[in-house]
């Protein structure tokens, strides 16, 4: 039977344009994991939609003199066609605003008020008269009664520290009206959090370990058990929202995190009641052989490891129908813009339906693939946007497809041309085409994306070594048979990328397979022989248009050219900047000088991740019989370059003395091939 797998990503609020650093969240790697499982034999369903509730809505609704449903409206349509046009291959984006949505929130309020565990408590609340609303803490600021911070928050200090009665506030002020806001006394039902804290413990332990979970989810939540959960209020004064459906609730809803989180479920529902199977839905959320993956950013991580698997254990605890918990909640760090965080306000950053209407998706999807905040924070540079594109997708994975093709249709009319006699250069690419599907699939699947797109092109960098060590070009006139052969494997090759890299580039694989004539087969049969002898091509077209430096800088001149000056002039780096540098040590297997050039040599060296090439301009110093087996210094992770066309991936660390000569620096006999400098 196939495996059953549930994919979640966090629903957007929609109240806003979502941007990059949604994408390389929650998104992106969410896709990547389910494109590739659709073509692993699994069944997968992938579910997202709009969260459509929540204070800020009705406070944008509120400024701009319309209704909340017309904000949520706006901003659920532009968010489903933007993620639309991004490639997003949901199977349903829903929207919290549906019945389904407030009967399945209503239903698991109503049966845990019954189950007697949501105790019912008053306090006060700042109420803001002129709007009309209990105001969330975030939008009340004043005087900190202990160290007179003018900006403390109502109930806490963030600079010395100080927590305290909202009462004790000096000088509140509501950040919307600005008015001075009134404490009232209200009353909200709990969730009892703490009750839940050892299951929760030993729900994380067994799966954090069994599945792998990543270390700063871990972290995230041994700080939340060593600070011990508390009750939730998880009803609010308010009137949009799901209401409270108990009598005595007049104006209440429920809290927005309580209720967005069960929205996974009735967009689930939502999406079998659309394919005529309204209960099917239950085959996922309740059926323990099913793996459920929910994908989220780090500001949601409590929501989806401690909260909602606490809602569900509350549920699963006093009901026939037992829900399944997360296996595995890979949150990613944030993904910054230029060096600095995305602000709408301080127009930093660029909303993804203004950057798909300028450029297309792919390289999009590829250079946030490539550079995904797994561990840390990253950034999005326009600059490396335009090199992923122009020197990896357009020069390595481009090149070598347009370079075939070209070879099959004008010598061999637009067939496959039969093999015979391989070679031991093309037995040793087919070896290599076998590698690599199961290599970048349990990659995906253990959520190391980036390593996965850097293993796919690295598969492209080894095809184009294959067609230029194969010289077809010679051998089209001394022996067609054996241009035959390269041209096969190549296409075979092709057959290979066009799938591995679908779940990264899909409106390229697509074309990809149109121009092969084929159709993509089960993951791990993709690097097999998969086009028969004969078979007819399609016609080709080129992939990747190279992206001119114009178009760029009109980007980042309309960000503030001082600005991103700044950013590439600095003298002094922080060292996080000098920790991007790979630096490895490297072992030399070969090297030869470059036709035409007294400066550059041709190197093949050995480093982790296996062989690669890299040109290095140190001609005048060395003779490449010197440079044999010497263990040197490499920077690993330079985006690849050509010098004098020659192909280089990566670069020589070299010292220059005083008289201007070149050495290069030499890793000590206690390093080993592939050691990483730090
Ligand atoms: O951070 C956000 O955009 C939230 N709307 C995510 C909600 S995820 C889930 F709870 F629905
Ligand atoms: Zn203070």
């Amino acid at each position: 039977m196939k495996q059953k797998i549930l994919v979640t990503s966090a629903l957007p609020y929609a109240n806003g344009n979502i941007h990059l650093g949604h994408l390389s969240g929650a998104y992106l790697p969410a896709d990547i994991f389910v494109r590739y499982h659709r073509l692993n034999n699994s069944d997968i369903i992938f579910v997202c939609g709009s969260d459509e509730h929540g204070v800020p809505i009705t406070i944008t609704a509120d400024k701009e003199g319309i209704k909340p449903n017309e904000v949520i409206d706006k901003f659920h349509n532009a968010n489903k066609t933007a993620f639309e046009k991004f490639g997003m291959s949901f199977d349903i984006y829903s929207r919290t605003s549906l019945p389904v949505h407030h009967e399945t929130a209503q239903t698991f309020f109503l049966n845990f008020y019954k189950q007697g565990i949501l105790p019912q408590k008053s306090s006060m609340q700042f109420f803001d008269e002129k709007i009309n609303k209990f105001l969330p803490d975030r939008y009340i600021e004043g005087t900190c009664p202990k160290c007179g911070n003018e900006e403390a928050r109502s109930d806490e200090c963030e600079k010395c520290g100080s927590l305290y009665d909202p009462s004790e506030l000096k000088n509140p002020k509501s950040k919307i009206s600005g008015e001075t806001p009134k404490l009232k006394e209200t009353f909200h039902w709990y969730f009892p959090l703490g009750k839940f804290q050892t299951r929760l413990e030993e729900y994380i332990s067994k799966n954090s370990k069994k599945f792998k979970w990543k270390e700063n989810v871990l972290q995230y939540c041994k700080s939340w058990f060593n600070d011990g959960l508390k009750d939730r209020a998880i009803t609010r004064d308010l009137d949009w929202g799901v209401q409270v459906p108990l009598d005595d609730a007049k104006g209440k809803v429920l809290y927005v995190w309580f209720e967005a989180v069960l929205g996974y479920i009735s967009a689930t529902k939502e999406l079998f009641a659309g394919r005529n199977n309204p209960d099917e839905w239950k085959n996922y959320w309740q059926d323990g052989g099913t793996r459920y993956i929910a994908f989220i950013g780090k500001d949601n991580t409590v929501f989806h490891t401690i909260i909602f698997p606490a809602m569900l254990m509350a549920w699963n605890d006093n009901n026939p129908d037992k829900y399944i918990l997360p296996e595995n909640v890979p949150a990613n760090e944030f993904l910054n813009f230029e060096g600095k965080k995305f602000s709408k306000s301080r127009g930093w950053g660029i909303d993804v339906d203004e950057f798909l209407d300028l450029f297309p998706a792919d390289p999009l999807r590829y250079t946030l693939a490539a550079n995904l905040p797994e561990n840390k924070d990253t950034d999005f540079y326009w600059r490396e946007f335009q090199l992923r594109n122009n020197s990896e997708l357009a020069d390595i994975l481009g090149n070598f497809i347009n370079r075939t093709f070209t070879f099959a249709h004008k010598h061999f009319e637009g067939i496959v041309p039969p093999k015979s006699n391989l070679q031991q250069i093309d037995l040793n690419m087919l070896d290599l085409l076998e590698k690599y599907p199961m290599k970048i699939g349990a990659l995906i699947d253990s959520y190391k994306i980036k390593d996965a797109v850097f293993e796919m092109m690295n598969l492209a960098r080894s095809a184009n070594k294959y067609f230029n060590d194969s010289q077809p070009w010679l051998t089209v006139k001394s022996s067609k048979k054996l241009c035959a052969n390269t041209i096969n494997i190549s296409l075979q090759t092709i057959f290979t990328l066009g799938e591995i890299f679908s779940p990264v580039i899909p409106f390229a694989s697509e074309k990809i397979f149109a121009m092969l004539n084929a159709k993509p087969v089960e993951w791990n049969e993709c690097g097999k022989i998969n086009l028969p002898d004969n078979h007819q091509l399609g016609n080709s077209e080129i992939l990747f248009n190279k992206i001119e430096d114009e178009l760029i800088e009109k980007q980042t001149s309309r960000l503030g050219v001082a600005e991103v000056v700044q950013k590439y002039d600095v003298t002094k780096i922080i060292y996080d900047e000098f920790a991007k540098v790979d630096l490895r040590v490297a072992q030399i297997i070969s090297a030869e000088r470059i036709k035409k050039s007294e400066k550059l040599i041709k190197l093949i060296v050995n480093t982790f991740g296996g062989e690669r090439q890299i040109v290095a301009g140190i001609g005048k110093y060395y003779t490449p019989e010197e440079l044999a087996n010497k263990k040197v210094v490499i920077v690993a992770n330079l985006l690849p370059a050509k010098l004098m066309g020659v192909e280089s991936n990566g670069m020589l660390l070299a010292g220059e003395n005083k008289d201007g000569v070149l050495k290069i620096v030499e890793a000590d006999g206690n390093l080993n091939v592939g050691d990483k400098i730090k």
